[in-house]
């Protein structure tokens, strides 16, 4: 699959077949985020793959019930000590995971909203570390048709000067 029809195939999926991703997937998908680039190469990036989706997590996370359809959370987790630059390093691998699930027919979906305190307690993540985001990953049972709206390319872009 060439890298824009991933970009244009992804959406946030919110529901998920009872569906169990396959080991060698699950391995495909944490070598993507293996890969990422990262500020000064320092790859400050730890990924905790949860399979066992308690109700305790999923209020965690804010109780986003859907939560509970997803078979597998990647929760990225980073020390925010070491470097100014951690969060977009993250994020970075976070979107490697997002396409390379795409190429293999999966759906993932971001959760930032979650209490981090929370879920630090149930998935054992020590005080000084921080739990950055969650990433659901699953077969999907429904993927929404059409992408959400995004602006306009000529809104977001300018030659030379801002020009807004
Ligand atoms: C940093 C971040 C945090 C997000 N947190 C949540 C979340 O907690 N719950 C949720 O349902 N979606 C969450 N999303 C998904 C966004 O709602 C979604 O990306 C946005 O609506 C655009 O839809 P699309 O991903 O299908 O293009 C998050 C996305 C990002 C990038």
């Amino acid at each position: 699959m060439e890298v824009m029809e991933a970009i244009k195939k992804r959406r946030s999926v919110r529901r998920y077949a009872k569906r169990k991703v396959e080991e060698d997937k699950l391995l495909r998908i944490l070598e993507a985020a293996r890969l990422a680039p990262s500020a000064r190469n320092i790859q400050n990036r730890l990924y905790i793959v949860v399979e066992n989706i308690t109700g305790d997590l999923v209020e965690a996370c804010n109780s986003q019930g859907w939560i509970s359809s997803s078979p597998v959370i990647i929760a990225g987790i980073l020390d925010p000590t070491v470097n100014r630059w951690a969060d977009t390093d993250m994020a970075i691998a976070f979107e490697h995971m997002v396409l390379e699930a795409v190429e293999l027919g999966l759906g993932t979906c971001w959760v930032g909203a979650f209490d981090e305190s929370k879920v630090k307690s149930l998935l054992g993540v020590p005080g000084n570390m921080k739990v950055y985001a969650l990433l659901t990953l699953g077969y999907p049972e429904m993927i929404p048709s059409s992408m959400v709206g995004k602006k306009n390319l000529e809104e977001i872009w300018a030659r030379e000067r801002y020009s807004w």
